[in-house]
């Protein structure tokens, strides 16, 4: 789907759909694997890099490959919006900047971006190692532990203390179950082809438990910062929200709300598979482990930010993670106007996705897409692909707010888990990719996890 194909003044050719036999393999692969992935991965190889999905109440336009992403992200995102009104995400996250378009999106943004620059992100360093410590602080030696729910433990904590200011410890056991629901509540499922349907009692009370939550710490920081008379700090999210003009609570709580969805979600699933995939290649587990005492050796004392820049081989195996398995696999959006995309013809009011997962695994684009290879990001040495065909988090002026944060986060926590403990896989065979809110190693990721001793690490 190159440029070339399709210059202005054709005509916009109409989105193609599998013909009769192929729909029906598209089909029998989705009913085989129960896996949306799988239908996706066949309409790609069966129609192309445009199709629509043909279910009776859900036909999105599906696009693949950077001109497509280039094009939704930057050149005609304009004429594209994110609303979906009846989505749950939309009813859940109200005002929430990931969902509100043109000048209240960028208001918002112009008031979290600074917050979350770098040089407000490596002072974070310090907290990144001592969340991740409480949490390992539970593992007895030996002991089988989910890295799902253990790495989800460390990512609220981490976004509720490093971006809110906030302690998580005493609510985690409390507001763990209304998370998961709310996830639940937002994940692809019975809403996609019945829209109207009501929302569920477990998923009225989770959004209840968290507005609870999250209304009291709004109220709390605001009684300090109204008391202290000083500025927020100037890495602290929920203190620039609430000194910025026009903020309402409810507003705020649209923010917060955000954030922690898509801020502890996405690090979860990405330090989940990290851990799977290195299981999986124990070659390369050892590899960055020699790397990791190498740079920072067996020190208690949290690295520096010039350490973590260091670790060049744990950034390849992250890089490539998300490629593989990229926390958000689709980006939503719907056209606010008739419009052709990659020379296709797309009216106004339809969804439309750009999905990330194909376009890093396209063999149009890549070698071997389908191989755990982190020597593509070798610096110096990448592997050549057109621009906008890796896009992990996004791109353009939707792009990721927390890019930064999660990739400084996700070294700092690995090197800290790999300088202190051996892991072992136990159930690579069984884990396979699951559309959730984001896209996660189901059923878990089961790791014996042994301490290290301080002499294994020279
Ligand atoms: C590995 C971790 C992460 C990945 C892979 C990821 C991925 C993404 C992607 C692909 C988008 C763009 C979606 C689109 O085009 O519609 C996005 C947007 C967003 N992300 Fe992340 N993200 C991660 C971590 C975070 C963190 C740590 C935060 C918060 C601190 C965060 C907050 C957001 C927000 C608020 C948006 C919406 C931005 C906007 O619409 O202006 N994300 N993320």
């Amino acid at each position: 789907m190159h440029t070339s194909e399709h210059s202005s003044t054709m005509a916009p050719r109409p989105l193609p759909a599998a013909e009769p036999g192929k729909g029906l393999r598209v089909l029998a692969g989705l009913a085989r694997t129960r896996n949306p992935l799988t239908a996706l991965a066949l309409m790609r190889e069966y129609v192309g890099q445009a199709f629509e999905i043909p279910a009776p109440r859900f036909r999105p336009a599906v696009f693949i490959g950077p001109d497509a992403n280039r094009q939704i992200l930057i050149t005609d995102r304009n004429r594209l919006s994110w609303r979906n009104e009846s989505d749950p995400v939309v009813k859940l996250l109200r005002r929430g900047v990931l969902i509100v378009d043109g000048e209240e999106h960028d208001r918002y943004r112009q008031i979290m971006d600074p917050t979350l620059q770098r040089r407000h992100v490596t002072p974070h360093i310090p907290a990144f190692w001592r969340y991740t410590d409480q949490v390992a602080a539970d593992w007895a030696d030996g002991s089988t532990q989910d890295m799902l729910i253990e790495m989800r433990k460390v990512a609220l904590l981490i976004l509720m203390g490093a971006s809110f200011h906030v302690d998580f410890t005493p609510h985690m056991a409390q507001l763990w179950q209304p998370i998961l629901d709310l996830l639940e509540y937002i994940s692809p499922g019975l809403w996609i082809v019945w829209p109207e349907a009501p929302t569920r009692t477990k998923h009225r009370r989770a959004i209840a438990a968290m507005d609870d939550y999250l209304y009291a710490i709004i109220r709390q920081r605001r009684a300090e910062l109204a008391a202290s008379g000083v500025a927020p700090d100037p890495s602290d999210l929920l203190g620039a929200l609430i000194v910025a003009p026009r903020m309402t609570d409810d507003l705020i709580r649209d923010q917060l709300l955000t954030m922690l969805i898509a801020g502890h979600d996405t690090s979860t699933a990405l330090l989940a598979w990290v851990l799977y995939l290195l299981g999986m290649h124990p070659a390369t587990l050892a590899q960055v482990q020699q790397e990791v005492d190498r740079v920072i050796g067996s020190e208690e004392a949290p690295p520096t930010a010039d350490q973590l820049n260091e670790l060049h081989l744990l950034d390849q195996v992250i890089k490539e993670t998300l490629r593989l398995y990229p926390p958000i696999h689709i980006g939503n959006r719907r056209t606010t106007e008739d419009m052709a995309i990659c020379g296709y013809h797309v009216p106004a009011g339809k969804r439309v996705m750009y999905s990330i997962y194909l376009s890093h695994r396209d063999k149009e684009y890549w070698r071997d897409p389908d191989q755990f290879c982190p020597a593509r990001f070798e610096r110096g040495n990448e592997e050549k692909t057109p621009p906008f065909t890796y896009v992990p988090f996004g791109g353009g002026p939707r792009t990721c707010i927390g890019a930064t944060f999660a990739q400084v986060e996700a070294r700092a926590v690995l090197a800290r888990l790999l300088q202190r403990f051996d892991f072992e896989l136990l159930n690579g065979d069984k884990i396979h990719p699951h559309m959730g809110a984001t896209l996660e190693p189901r059923p878990g990721v089961q790791m014996r996890v042994r301490r290290r001793s301080a002499s294994s690490q020279r």
